[in-house]
């Protein structure tokens, strides 16, 4: 078997959350569907431009495991929440996704730690610092939208919102 032999209770812990980042890119694709439908185009180029770094999340993962010599294993992926009442309720579901991501991640960074498994402590290090980062501009976008609460404010936001939250969603791309 190649690669440095994983433990069977991180790989599970692996496997979730490679699965867990997959669920996470339909779910921001059904958020920047349902803004698009609203006209919200500045949020559908946010919310999908985040479904693809999800998809590299998942890339990660499974790149992980397979140079330690496991299998990914890609599980059914849930139906996403498509049904919102307006954009606040948006920004709110993408702030809870993250902090339910971030709760997966340190989970399983603590099963690398009860296994002293290094190589995936490593790996999950850099997801650890990741979501700080992803939590972060959940917050900023859920307080922006609630400061947009009057008319115009939103389609005000929408124009800007890409360019106030890329650098730090995506790295200033
Ligand atoms: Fe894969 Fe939004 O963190």
């Amino acid at each position: 078997m190649p690669g440095l032999p994983i433990k069977p209770a991180v790989l599970t812990e692996i496997q979730r959350q490679f699965n867990h980042e997959l669920s996470a890119a339909h779910a921001y694709t059904a958020l920047a569907q349902w803004c698009a439908a609203q006209n919200l185009k500045g949020f559908a180029r946010f919310f999908h431009k985040q479904a693809g770094e999800e998809r590299e999340h998942a890339q990660k993962f499974m790149d992980h495991l397979l140079d330690r010599g496991a299998s990914p294993e890609l599980l059914a992926i849930p139906a996403p929440r498509t049904r919102f009442k307006n954009v606040l309720e948006v920004a709110q579901h993408a702030r809870e996704m993250e902090q339910v991501n971030t709760a997966g991640i340190h989970q399983a960074y603590e099963a690398a730690l009860a296994e002293k498994d290094y190589p995936a402590q490593v790996a999950l290090q850099w997801f650890i610092s990741e979501q700080v980062e992803e939590e972060a501009w959940c917050d900023e976008l859920v307080g922006r939208v609630e400061a947009a609460n009057c008319a115009g404010g939103a389609s005000s936001l929408d124009r800007h919102l890409e360019k106030i939250l890329d650098a730090k969603a995506h790295g200033g791309e």
